[in-house]
């Protein structure tokens, strides 16, 4: 693909990947694309906002549309699902069972993303000065975050925890190894653990009182609290275009203490960030991209970001690969480049992923960083012109792996955009 093809072949991919029709189970209209047709075909979180962002470049009332659709699932409490099935489905109905409290009819999880929604509608506010998409979207949005503070933050730190890894969106980050007790950096072992705490979960009833009491997996993760942080900023500054200043206090002295219980709990002598597991905040001491994750934050100081800038993302011997940035770092045990299946290899252990990019990107501009994140878009570029638009790409090689004609890799096109 020639760089000119770009925008057309992402146009392409996101109307090929796009569902539109009428509920079955809710009667609401629906319309948002797929992640991908081979593997992922429902509607997921955090992809439907990147596809949003996408979109604001493409069509931007289906940028809208995509998150409405989102909130469409939102359940009275503010809850908003990882995954929903507005389609009748043949494919992987276990998935929908064992992430459901309904037997009947699971079309949504109980699970939750990483909260990238106030940071997609904040784009598409700021690309379309849609006033009365604000008006009416905000409501939902602000509820979802309180949902996360109120629900999520069983320890009352300001920090939010996961209690499965999907709701990292980073499936089997070798950092949960630790989490599950698991040695020798085997994958499948990951995948299978990821599997029984489903079931654990589902037999628990996702009751979060429970679940957080027995304490199996309680992870608060570090690239999910960044962007709740993010998240929160941009839902303030949304807040108080809308005049409501008194919830846009609140919502910024939020993500201010979220960033600061970051910056103070989760940072290791070695000047990287790591997740906290359990009631004890354990330390789970694994190299990932999670921990160069506080390089997107507003209030990191300058020598923290200088070290992990300098000596962590553009160390060769880490994170600064031919295609970076890798999931993981290379000099970790369970790094692998590579990949043959999602059971035998595991997802994010090694490759390049486009949407982590596209948050270190926004990070290193913000703070100046503008050669360094200039090099992570070129070689960003390359990988797609090169390998299309696939789910993940081989940090060395820049071979394409995974999902092909994966919507959220289109992102590219945002990142090409913003540089301009
Ligand atoms: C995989 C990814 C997750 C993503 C989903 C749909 O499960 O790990 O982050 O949301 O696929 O693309």
């Amino acid at each position: 693909m020639e760089e000119s093809e770009l925008r057309e072949a992402a146009r392409r991919l996101l109307t090929a990947n796009l569902r539109q029709g009428i509920s079955p189970w809710t009667g609401q209209p629906y319309s948002f694309a797929w992640p991908s047709t081979q593997t992922y075909p429902f509607q997921w979180f955090w992809d439907s906002c990147f596809h949003a962002i996408v979109w604001t470049h493409l069509d931007m009332e289906q940028a809208k549309e995509e998150l409405r659709t989102l909130l469409r699932a939102q359940r009275p409490d503010g809850h908003i699902p990882h995954r929903i099935a507005w389609e009748r489905t043949a494919t992987y109905p276990y998935r929908f069972y064992l992430h459901s409290r309904s037997a009947r009819n699971p079309w949504r999880s109980e699970l939750v993303q990483p909260a990238v929604l106030a940071i997609a509608v904040e784009e598409v506010h700021a690309r379309s000065g849609d006033d009365a998409f604000l008006a009416e979207v905000l409501p939902g949005v602000a509820k979802f975050y309180r949902w996360l503070a109120e629900q999520r933050d069983p320890d009352g730190d300001g920090l939010i925890s996961i209690i499965h890894p999907y709701e990292s969106g980073i499936d089997h980050k070798p950092a949960y190894d630790v989490v599950y007790g698991l040695k020798g950096g085997w994958p499948t072992a990951a995948v299978l653990a990821c599997r029984s705490l489903d079931l654990v979960n589902r037999a628990r009833n996702y009751n979060l009182g429970l679940i957080f009491r027995v304490d199996r997996f309680s992870v608060e993760d570090v690239l999910v609290n960044c962007i709740y942080a993010q998240g929160l900023a941009a839902l303030a500054r949304l807040l108080r275009r809308r005049g409501d200043t008194d919830e846009a206090d609140a919502f910024a002295r939020r993500a201010e203490r979220v960033e600061q219980a970051i910056l103070t709990k989760c940072r290791a002598g070695d000047g990287l960030f790591y997740d906290l597991y359990s009631r004890q905040e354990k330390m789970a001491r694994v190299k990932t991209m999670t921990s160069l994750f506080p390089l997107i934050l507003d209030s990191i100081d300058r020598p923290t970001l200088e070290r992990l800038v300098r000596d962590h993302l553009l160390n060769p011997g880490e994170f600064w690969l031919p295609y970076p940035v890798p999931t993981v770092a290379r000099d970790e045990p369970a790094f692998n480049a590579g990949f043959r299946s999602p059971l035998a290899s595991g997802l994010w252990r090694g490759p390049t992923w486009v949407c982590i990019n596209w948050f270190l990107v926004r990070g290193l501009r913000k703070h100046g960083f503008t050669a360094e994140a200039a090099h992570i878009v070129e070689r960003t570029k390359e990988l797609v012109l090169r390998g299309g638009f696939r789910e993940f790409y081989n940090p060395f090689t820049g071979k394409p792996l995974g999902a092909r004609g994966f919507s959220w890799s289109t992102l590219v096109l945002d990142m090409l955009d913003n540089q301009a």
